[in-house]
């Protein structure tokens, strides 16, 4: 029987000591000392063992029982000490770390094209004039020579805010609201958004345009081509090809486009070169100077309109002008 819980001693402290987990140093407990476990079926059976032999066995069973709750309970504290200092050690917050960055914002795109095309021709002199986007009928469209029968009328889907008010369908309303301000000579651009009943891949509700007018004495179709060449050679380099192709807008005669001969990406590796419109020009019509006040014998000039989204789209090669307004990080973060 001595020699049985000489055995039991030796299984149990080397057990103890190899448990790695608080859970484990409780299983053996239970194996060693609980109601079934092994110590305990000693310990009953030392009432079987002789008169003589009684005392000396139940101290030692009793000792034995002693070290191995002692040496669990040590056991124990020490997983315990070890599994807080592992805790603490996660929780630990480094102060000396660097912080992270919030994530600054920065221009959308449209607008620093359109910064960049006021520069250009701010300067050459230009000012930068604005006007409202909820317009008059009469600066949308009548004093700009466009009166409520003309059939460049049904060209402008308009939206109507109610009879005689509309969301402007052109930055040109700005010109009128210029010259009914300003006396000879004005060089001004007018940035702003449009509204038109118009949505596909190329065509957006709501777009940016850019009006430019330039009136004086003496101001001939050679200052508007030189001006405007001017201004594509600044943005699109000087190698690009460019053609003045008549065209008809109310309030310019004569009229024209500006188009420029452009290599964009197709699907698939490919290219491909063709004229692109890039805006829309002409000498201002007598008609629209005498709405202005403006003496038509004496002073002449030059306007002309573009669309900022159709320009960004083109120098950055931008397949869908839906993508200018979805607001998709992915995208925006690319410029
Ligand atoms: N307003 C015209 C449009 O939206 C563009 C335009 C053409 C403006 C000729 C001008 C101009 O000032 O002279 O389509």
């Amino acid at each position: 029987m001595i020699e049985q819980l000489e055995q039991v001693r030796v299984d149990a402290l080397q057990e103890i000591s190899r448990a790695d987990s608080l859970k484990l140093v409780e299983e053996l407990r239970v194996k060693f000392l609980g109601r079934k476990g092994v110590l305990t079926g000693l310990l009953r059976s030392v009432s079987q063992a002789s008169p003589e032999e009684r005392p000396v066995l139940g101290k030692a069973a009793n000792e034995l029982k002693l070290q191995l709750t002692a040496s669990l309970d040590q056991k124990f504290d020490d997983l315990q000490a070890i599994e807080k200092s592992r805790t603490a050690r996660n929780d630990f917050f480094d102060v000396t770390l660097p912080g992270r960055r919030p994530r600054l914002g920065h221009l959308h795109v449209i607008s620093q094209v359109a910064e960049e095309i006021v520069a250009i021709f701010a300067e050459l002199g230009f000012q930068v004039a604005t006007g409202p986007e909820i317009e008059t009928e009469y600066y949308n469209f009548d004093a700009l020579n466009t009166p409520p029968d003309h059939p460049a009328r049904d060209l402008h889907d308009t939206f109507f805010v109610r009879p005689g008010v509309v969301l402007r369908t052109h930055t040109s309303p700005v010109q009128m609201r210029v010259m009914e301000k300003m006396q000879p000579p004005v060089a001004v651009v007018a940035p702003g958004r449009v509204y038109r009943v118009d949505a596909d891949a190329t065509h957006s509700p709501m777009f940016f345009q850019i009006e430019g007018l330039l009136v004086d004495e003496g101001v001939g179709f050679a200052d508007l081509k030189g001006t405007l060449m001017h201004f594509i050679h600044r943005l699109f380099g000087k190698d690009v090809q460019m053609r003045f192709r008549p065209h008809f807008f109310p309030f310019t005669e004569p009229s024209a486009e500006l188009d420029i001969l452009w290599t964009s990406d197709k699907g698939g590796g490919g290219s491909q070169t063709k004229w692109m419109e890039i805006l829309g020009c002409g000498m201002v019509h007598p008609e629209v100077f005498k709405h202005a006040g403006y003496d038509p014998e004496r002073y002449t000039g030059f306007a002309f309109g573009l669309g900022v989204d159709r320009i960004a789209m083109v120098r950055h090669r931008i397949s869908s002008i839906t993508y200018l307004y979805e607001s998709d990080m992915r995208f925006l973060e690319q410029f």
